[in-house]
């Protein structure tokens, strides 16, 4: 297994694997009814390798693409030290550790980027997501309730982030108070859950 950056030049392969996901109607993900277009595609794409706007991390396996993560730099200034990500895996290769890999991955690369915050979306069904972003130290800083309707449910957008800078640099409070920034307060991610759904052979 190998992970790598992709580019525009991957546009077709990216798009493959994305549309593939995509009509698997996964728990968690937007549908797409004309499916996962090479335009959207385009957007989670850098134009050439060494971006600092935009990653797309794919992961390999027997050539194949299993798994990506997107993860876009906010452009207005007092914003752009932080940024948003998207990510999956192929169902055939869940709970091997390829969800946790990119999030390592892109990690290494915010900090070599100077990035400073990572911040996804997840809806509040999608338990195998929130596990894996608690388990690699991403905290829940909000929801926006009510704000999907899916498969007859209702539910919330859960907002979840993870500080990077230096746990010593200082933030100002609303009312000009000077803070520390606190250590970011991980929870006891999932203990104990049992494994489930497909457990496939080894990722190589
Ligand atoms: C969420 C997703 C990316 C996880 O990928 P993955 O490669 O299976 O993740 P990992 O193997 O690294 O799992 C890491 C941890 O996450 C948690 N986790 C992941 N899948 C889980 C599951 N099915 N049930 C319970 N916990 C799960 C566990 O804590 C796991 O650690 P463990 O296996 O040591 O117990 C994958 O399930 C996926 O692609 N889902 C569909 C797309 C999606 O929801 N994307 C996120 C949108 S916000």
């Amino acid at each position: 297994m190998k992970i790598e950056q992709a580019t525009l030049q991957n546009l077709s392969e990216v798009h493959e694997y994305m549309s593939g996901i995509f009509e698997l109607k996964l728990n968690g993900l937007s549908i797409r009814p004309n499916g996962f277009t090479k335009e959207e595609t385009k957007q989670y794409l850098p134009e050439a390798s060494g971006s600092k706007e935009k990653l797309c991390a794919i992961v390999r396996y027997n050539d194949k693409i299993v798994g990506q993560l997107s993860f876009s730099r906010y452009s207005k200034p007092e914003y752009v030290h932080g940024g948003k990500f998207g990510m999956s895996v192929s169902p055939d290769h869940w709970r091997n550790g390829i969800g946790s890999r990119l999030l390592e991955y892109l990690e290494s690369w915010a900090i070599e980027n100077e990035v400073e915050k990572l911040e996804l979306e997840v809806w509040s069904n999608n338990e195998n997501a929130i596990c894996l972003y608690k388990k690699k130290g991403y905290e829940v800083e909000g929801s926006r309730k009510n704000a999907i309707k899916a498969n007859g449910q209702v539910l919330d957008v859960i907002l979840m982030g993870k500080i990077l800078a230096n746990k010593t640099s200082h933030r100002t409070h609303a009312g000009g108070e000077m803070l520390l920034c606190e250590a970011n307060n991980i929870e006891e991610p999932c203990a104990g859950k049992p494994h489930a759904g497909i457990v496939p052979g080894a990722t190589g």
